[in-house]
């Protein structure tokens, strides 16, 4: 099939020194052809937004056959014709993550002023790896990081002036994202737990194999619920203590790490000669949103003398909730934290933060080099592991501003309460079942028809997992055609769910995040399930399967 953009009429610029220049120059005036190209994409663009519809399923095949060409155009093309070529390949088949209907993850609708205040940053293209690139940008980095730092460790003013734009000292690393915040709090934890002495020249000199000699033990290992991101595997692959070293501690019924299996994991770490990078609790699981006993986690780290990291990449904002706080209790006693801008912060994608409790910590993953980053400078290069960073830093300043504490404890607070709302129509339906409870905005449910519902309870084990193995096959099948529909989408998952005994079941998963997601929305996705349900062919052949299973 022939690709739409070689079908275009590919008209081209004339590649000359002085065309270059004019792209490189400022326009003059709004009139200019780039001023008026960037009027039509900002109107186009907002036209896609508002019509707040999730994308329709175009089949990736054909969607590919748009960029299948490995050439580098030979000659300059006009920007219109290239902004042309975006809008028909590009913007209309991307997903719609910010309609109302569009609860399946944790990627968030953006307020209106984030698309002109982030023109303020590309257009000075800063860069936050030193000052000398970056002047103001870099001492609104260190605010941005002090109000957060305060938001989870609440020290008092005085503290901040100490510490915020301290030249020795970093309250936190600001980078891309959740996996980048974990990464870097594990690195600090690593070396830090290895640090140099008596002719140690510490772990980030000499490596893993000689600090296991120097401090007489067999092995490291991070200790987290089975419930824990996967970013931490990737960060003990690079990290070089191998992703076994990541204990999985299995969780109780409410998906929160299991205390009694972590102290018999610790009995065990010691009878191996076995150290503790870190203890991690998670505030807000991908998965399902619980939040780990974080004060007990707390208590268990102190005891152990290890460093207490908490990913609160998606559920730190809850803090602003005064209703809500209190889940996360004993947050501000970790080493550190994660918090993703880009989530609950509702900030464009690629801002998160790891804060550090001390900031000194983080002088054991300082870097320096002789050009930029000089020691004694306040260069925020020397603690972050990218080196060239723009100024996202700018978007989380100003959505802190405008929306302000009082506006983030209203969005927190609805999504909560949207997420209660929700499992309370799941719950009281006959169709529906609900799997895990929101105790942030995430919640998980299945399609279960009433009559297989009785058959399952009065099931034995077997013939429990038959049935559960062929609900799986309808809510995968359910999940996908209402992607495909494109009015709405709710992502899916696998779970082991303690009432479940040992079956892995396929869920729907929900993220409540989108003040425009209004209980209306939600009634009509149940319907749109329970339509997919009775209308779908396959969907009807794996619920005659189910019939016969529990009529033979
Ligand atoms: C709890 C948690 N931690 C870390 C991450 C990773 O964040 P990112 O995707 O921004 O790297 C996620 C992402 O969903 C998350 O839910």
């Amino acid at each position: 099939m022939k690709s739409r953009a070689t079908e275009r009429d590919q008209k081209h610029a004339v590649a000359n020194l002085s065309n270059l220049y004019r792209i490189f120059t400022v326009p003059e005036s709004p009139d200019s052809t780039l001023g008026q190209i960037d009027q039509e994409i900002s109107q186009n663009l907002s036209g896609f937004l508002r019509d707040r519809i999730v994308a329709t399923e175009q089949d990736l095949a054909v969607i590919e056959q748009d960029f299948s060409s490995p050439e580098i155009p030979e000659q300059p093309t006009f920007v219109s014709d290239y902004t042309d070529f975006l809008m028909d390949t590009l913007v209309a088949q991307s997903v719609h993550t910010a309609s109302p209907g569009f609860v399946g993850h944790m990627a968030s609708a953006l307020p209106s002023f984030m698309l002109p205040l982030s023109r303020i940053m590309t257009a000075l293209n800063q860069n936050l790896v030193k000052i000398e690139t970056s002047k103001a940008f870099t001492p609104m980095e260190r605010q941005v990081l002090g109000m957060l730092h305060a938001l989870v460790f609440g020290n008092d003013n005085a503290y901040y002036q100490t510490w915020m734009h301290n030249r020795d000292s970093a309250l936190g690393a600001f980078c891309s994202g959740g996996t980048l915040a974990n990464i870097t709090a594990l690195w600090v934890a690593r070396n830090n737990l290895f640090p140099a002495r008596d002719g140690f020249r510490g772990i980030a000199r000499e490596g893993l194999h000689r600090a296991l000699r120097h401090y007489d033990c067999n092995d490291v290992a991070v200790l987290i619920s089975e419930r824990g991101h996967y970013s931490f595997g990737k960060a003990a692959d690079l990290l070089g203590i191998g992703r076994d070293a990541i204990r999985a501690i299995p969780t109780d019924g409410r998906n929160r790490i299991d205390l009694g299996a972590l102290q018999q994991t610790l009995r065990r770490l010691k009878r191996e000669n076995s150290r503790i990078i870190s203890l991690v609790g998670i505030a807000g699981t991908t998965e399902t949103g619980n939040v780990d006993p974080l004060n007990s986690l707390a208590d268990i780290a102190e005891e152990q003398g290890c460093h207490f990291h908490v990913d609160a990449a998606w559920g730190g904002p809850t803090l602003f909730s005064a209703n809500h706080r209190h889940l996360l209790q004993g947050i501000e006693r970790a080493d550190s934290v994660t918090i993703d801008a880009h989530k609950q912060l509702y900030v464009p994608m690629g801002a998160g933060m790891v804060l550090f409790r001390n900031p000194a910590s983080p002088s054991s993953i300082e870097h320096h080099a002789e050009y930029i980053l000089r020691k004694g400078s306040k260069d925020l290069g020397s603690h972050t592991l990218e080196g060239s960073r723009p100024g996202t830093a700018m978007l989380v300043h100003s959505a802190l501003n405008i929306i302000g504490r009082k506006g983030y404890e209203l969005l927190i607070d609805q999504g909560i309460e949207r997420a209660r709302e929700f499992a309370g129509m799941i719950g009281t339906h006959p169709e529906f079942e609900l799997v895990t409870e929101p105790e942030l905005n995430l919640l998980t449910y299945r399609y279960v028809p009433a009559r297989i519902q009785q058959a399952l309870q009065r099931a034995d084990t077997t013939r429990c997992s038959t049935i559960n193995g062929h609900l799986d096959k309808l809510t995968k099948r359910i999940q996908k055609s209402q992607r495909a529909a494109g009015r709405s989408f709710v992502s899916r998952t696998r779970l082991s769910p303690q009432q479940f005994g040992d079956d892995t079941i396929t869920v729907f998963r929900v993220v409540l995040a989108n003040p425009l997601t209004t209980p209306k929305i939600l009634g009509d996705m149940l319907e749109e399930q329970l339509q997919i349900a009775a209308g779908d062919e396959r969907a009807q052949e794996i619920l005659a399967d189910l019939e016969r299973q529990i009529t033979d």
